[in-house]
């Protein structure tokens, strides 16, 4: 996503700081002892400007989602959706998903959503997508056994290859559909889908779960 950077950013964000950690390294295994009340961590990679974010988070008020995104310019949009909603659940961080083993322990995360991630369409760039065989590593860590990611694009190339490396990494993979809304509108759309939704763009889904036998693999990308 490339946004031009907005002047007044700073002064937007400051006003909701109360949504955002600006040391996630610092809660490394705290998440859920330092936000007590809270029954599991859900995790949103890529949130953009926080539209699923602020919609999911109040469907489920048990639990803590933190949303992650690299580009602030779009993530102040979320934050203020939320804290002008009065949503309390959600935590934003500003960084990169390659940092996330930094930012949680080992099977601190109990699902994962990963919704409309670039494609990176160049082959020479496949390692940056999202659901590329070392960002699930990365996952593979984080995740509690059992824990879900789950996924949501519009586009059939980097759906077909995401398929693939679930496999490969050891995940089962479930729900999918190649055309979620063929019947109307199912469940809570995040900026883009609602964009390609009114465009009649189809939609793909599926989930894919970290059974206990793949979180016992480890880093089986990082040694190759
Ligand atoms: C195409 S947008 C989709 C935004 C939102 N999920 C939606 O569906 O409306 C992809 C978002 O992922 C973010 N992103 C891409 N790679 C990332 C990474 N490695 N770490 C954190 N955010 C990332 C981008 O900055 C961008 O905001």
């Amino acid at each position: 996503m490339r946004m031009r950077k907005k002047p007044n950013l700073i002064p937007r964000m400051d006003r909701c700081a109360a949504v955002q950690i600006k040391d996630p390294k610092g809660f490394k295994g705290k998440w859920l002892s330092e936000n007590r009340g809270y029954s599991g961590l859900y995790l949103e990679i890529g949130c953009g400007k926080g539209r699923f974010t602020a919609d999911t988070a109040v469907t489920i008020p048990d639990k803590l989602l933190v949303a992650i995104e690299r580009v602030p310019d779009a993530m102040v949009v979320g934050m203020e959706r939320v804290t002008d909603a009065g949503i309390e659940n959600v935590r934003f961080i500003d960084a990169d998903a390659a940092e996330l083993r930094e930012i949680f322990a080992d099977s601190e995360v109990s699902r994962i959503y990963i919704n409309f991630c670039d494609p990176w369409v160049k082959k020479r760039h496949a390692k940056r997508r999202l659901t590329s065989g070392g960002f699930l590593d990365i996952y593979r860590h984080i995740l509690a056994p059992n824990g879900e990611i789950h996924f949501k694009t519009d586009n059939t190339g980097l759906f077909d290859f995401s398929l693939e490396e679930f496999a490969r990494s050891g995940y089962v993979v479930s729900e999918v559909t190649r055309d979620l809304h063929i019947n109307g509108p199912v469940g809570i759309m995040t900026d883009y889908e609602k964009k390609f939704y009114e465009q009649g763009i189809r939609i793909n889904r599926c989930v894919a779960t970290l059974t206990l036998e793949a979180k016992a693999v480890r880093g089986s990308y990082e040694e190759k």
